[in-house]
């Protein structure tokens, strides 16, 4: 008979077995499109992995110029991580949350309705395959432009 387990016997588990249980499954790969803004005729693929952080992800691709998304580290207070995403794809995003909702109001002019998202606030899901997103031009260089004058 196969017993459950519970948090009770789980301690009893090795971390060899646990590997056992998890290791082997692959997470699965979503691919999107990535361009700078004014720049949609330059589109880059960048493949990664269902789950991962949208800003992570980004930040981690070899894209020239785009690693400067994150400067306040996922805490809703730098607005350096917008993104813009296909019109077609943003309902399928994970929903807004009333404190990413706050930052998005704050972004005045800069804001594309129906389309601006906080990108360190979004996994990669399935949902996005093939979803184009934009990385606004305030997002280049800015980390140089904060630094410039230390
Ligand atoms: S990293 Fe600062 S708001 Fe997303």
């Amino acid at each position: 008979m196969r017993k459950l387990l519970t948090s009770g016997n789980l301690t009893h588990i090795s971390s060899r077995s646990l590997f056992g249980l998890f290791g082997g499954s692959k997470i699965p790969e979503v691919t999107f499109t990535v361009f700078a803004e004014g720049q949609a005729s330059q589109k880059h693929l960048v493949k990664a992995k269902e789950g991962a952080n949208l800003m992570d992800t980004l930040n981690d691709s070899s894209i020239k110029d785009i690693s400067v998304f994150g400067i306040c580290d996922k805490q809703l207070a730098c607005l350096s991580c917008r993104i813009n995403i296909s019109k077609s794809c943003y309902p399928k995003l994970a929903k807004i949350t009333e404190d990413e909702q706050d930052v998005l109001d704050e972004l005045g002019a800069l804001l594309k309705p129906g389309q601006t998202r906080m990108s360190c606030q979004l996994k990669v899901s399935k949902e996005m395959e093939g979803c184009e997103i934009e990385i606004p031009r305030t997002a280049f260089g800015l980390y140089e432009k904060l630094t410039k004058d230390d």
